[in-house]
């Protein structure tokens, strides 16, 4: 029987109130306890919830294995989901949580720890994990002379700090006194290749001290059924299995003279059972232009249709090339990679100057690398020398009440060079300029539990979004219409022109009609002599935008780049500082006060 609206509104607001009670892996097992229940009709007698739920000490003199997760994107939750399944399949008891769940300090407690956790901002701890690093190295950190840990560095290697948050906390975990039971893993964009391995061994190193004993209850899992294979049932597609969607339109959003091609994107999730929340993202993996592999393979004289292996995989070359291979970026490994092929010395004290290194490859791509430094190889070496592609992710732009099996994109086409000769981005290049409406396009939805609208439909909300920085904003503001939510929301957005990068303009004027949105303010920053930011929107509106902050509004940032962040940040001290008559230090402890309440959030790339 279908649902009236009202009615699943009612149901809407009352898993809200529900999900606020909630860790993450709360929720995701009780998804999949619901998608049982629909799926049988009635309730079931589920024992993985109820092993899962088992107070750990009680039981079993075998050591809990706790799992501990710091993640911004997604990537490190999904890893430490999986090797929990795996130890729970081997009824091991396991303590999974986000380090933004847990109370640091319980790390003194804790008998066997692997820790997953990304690096995020400039070699930053993602913000899910800043309190517990904090913590961590502090002199609060106690001695942690009984505890056996690993540690899963997840990281990006055209970052100068590759996987810094990993590190740092291997090299304080042991200096604290902790035994290390596995050397640290540093992962690149391509983790899947190291990540199945690891499991493994971190299952067989571990099992000693964590297997049930002779005598001891295992956990039992009926049906195969753990918590987040369950959840897995809800959302069948992810990063490993990404769901094939139709591209059903690209529509220009910016227009000729602008610097910048923007469009909006929408793709079809007709029969994919996905489902997402405003704030969500889209995880596209993309592929390259067909014309790009023929020149590397022509400029390298490798033979495209030659077999090459590689992580248990035989392709052809001219197919691992286009679906496999990252060749928009130019990443450290590739450049070591080319500069032993080459031996070029350039090359190599490239690599040696940090900042050279990082100004330089940021304006080439992997073709431009083997033009100006050539090679001679076969196959199997030019493979080799690749990393392996890693998707994009893309703010979702839509909301689920509106249209639940569409859904859309705001997508800015990345290039360098002018129009002769440009190199476009992998993903952006596919979308805008490669793809036609009816490809199918590989695609999941990456959650985002820290970019979430106010459960109550009548809170104040404030969204800083400049350039593609609008797209959750515009799921956010058709979500609050649909659920009738009375609550005032005010958009910030900016871009170079008025006249050709206003994004999405004419729906927004009809929001401003319709109420849907109270206030819009706007920053176009090359339309007069002094440049012109939404920082610069924030601070003229400062009275106003201190009274909604006291009157409980929700503050939102997103967009691209950490600069833009961080001058928003001192926008919104410099506010409550003057408007609410406090120190800048006391405007901070306002902000980071608003932050552990989930009304102050970001969403910057
Ligand atoms: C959570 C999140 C949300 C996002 N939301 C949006 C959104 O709503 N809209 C949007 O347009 N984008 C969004 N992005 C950015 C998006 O994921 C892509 O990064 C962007 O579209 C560029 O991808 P591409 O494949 O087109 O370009 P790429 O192929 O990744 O980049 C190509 C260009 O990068 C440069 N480059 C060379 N080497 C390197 C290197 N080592 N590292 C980096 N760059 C290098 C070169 O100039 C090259 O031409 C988001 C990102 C995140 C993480
Ligand atoms: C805005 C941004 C900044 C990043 N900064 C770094 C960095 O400084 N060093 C690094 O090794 N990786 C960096 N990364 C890469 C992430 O660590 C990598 O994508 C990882 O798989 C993300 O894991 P998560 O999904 O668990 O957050 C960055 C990624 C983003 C989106």
């Amino acid at each position: 029987m279908a649902l009236v609206p009202a009615q699943q509104q009612e149901i809407e607001r009352q898993l809200r109130d529900l999900r606020e009670s909630l860790s993450t892996e709360q929720l995701l097992w009780a998804s999949g306890y619901m998608a049982g229940l629909a799926a049988v009709g009635q309730p079931v007698a589920n024992s993985a919830v109820q092993a899962v739920a088992e107070p750990a000490a009680e039981a079993s003199p075998a050591q809990t294995l706790t799992i501990w997760y710091g993640t911004e994107t997604g990537n490190s939750r999904g890893v430490a989901q999986r090797l929990a399944d795996s130890a729970r399949e081997r009824g091991w008891k396991v303590d999974l949580a986000g380090l933004d769940e847990v109370q640091p300090r319980r790390i003194g407690k804790t008998g066997v720890l692997v820790l997953v956790v990304a690096t995020h901002g400039e070699g930053d701890p993602p913000e899910t994990a800043e309190a517990f690093c904090k913590f961590i190295q502090s002199d609060r950190a106690p001695a942690l002379n009984d505890l056996n840990y690993a540690v899963f560095a997840l990281g990006d290697s055209s970052y100068p700090d590759f996987c810094q948050t990993g590190r740092e906390l291997d090299e304080r975990l042991a200096g604290l006194g902790a035994t290390r039971l596995l050397d640290r893993v540093d992962c690149d964009v391509d983790f899947e290749t190291q990540e199945d391995p690891w499991r493994e061994q971190v299952i067989e190193t571990l099992a000693p001290l964590v297997e049930p004993r002779a005598g001891e209850p295992r956990l039992q899992v009926v049906g195969n059924q753990t918590a987040s294979a369950a959840s897995a049932s809800v959302n069948r597609h992810d990063r490993r299995n990404p769901f094939a969607a139709e591209l059903l339109e690209v529509s220009p959003l910016t227009v000729a003279p602008s610097h910048k091609q923007v469009a909006h994107v929408e793709l079809s999730l007709e029969g994919s059972g996905l489902a997402w929340q405003p704030g969500d993202s889209l995880g596209l993996w993309p592929e390259n232009d067909p014309r790009l592999v023929e020149n590397i393979i022509k400029l390298t004289g490798a033979n495209g249709d030659d077999e090459i292996g590689r992580d248990g995989q035989r392709l052809a070359l001219g197919q691992w090339l286009t679906r496999h291979a990252e060749l928009t970026q130019v990443v450290r490994p590739f450049v070591e990679a080319w500069a032993g092929l080459t031996e070029s010395r350039q090359l190599t004290d490239l690599l040696g100057d940090r900042d050279a290194f990082q100004a330089w490859s940021h304006q080439r791509q992997v073709i431009d690398i083997i033009t100006e430094f050539p090679a001679r190889l076969d196959a199997q070496a030019l493979a080799g020398s690749l990393r392996r592609i890693a998707p994009r992710l893309y703010s979702i732009a839509s909301s689920p009440l509106t249209a639940d099996d569409e859904i859309a994109l705001t997508v800015k086409l990345e290039h360098i060079g002018a129009e002769e000769g440009r190199r476009l981005g992998v993903a952006s290049g596919q979308l805008l300029e490669r793809a036609r409406p009816g490809d199918l396009l590989p695609i999941y939805i990456e959650a985002n539990e820290r970019f979430r609208l106010p459960v109550d439909g009548e809170r104040p909300i404030i969204m800083i979004g400049p350039g593609t920085g609008v797209a959750p904003f515009r799921a956010f503001v058709e979500h609050r219409q649909a659920q009738g939510a009375t609550g005032a929301s005010w958009l910030f957005f900016g871009e170079q022109h008025r006249r050709t990068d206003f994004l999405y303009q004419l729906e927004w004027q009809r929001h401003l009609r319709s109420g849907a949105l109270t206030r819009l303010s706007v920053a176009f920053s090359r339309d007069q002599a002094d440049k012109v930011y939404v920082q610069h929107r924030l601070r003229e509106q400062g009275r106003a935008l201190h009274a909604w902050l006291e009157d409980g509004a929700h503050v939102y940032v997103c967009g691209n780049g950490q600069g833009m962040a961080a001058d928003v940040h001192q926008a919104l001290v410099d506010i409550v500082a003057d408007h609410g008559a406090k120190s800048p230090e006391q405007a901070e402890e306002y902000l980071a006060a608003m932050k552990a309440d989930h009304r102050y959030q970001k969403d910057v790339y």
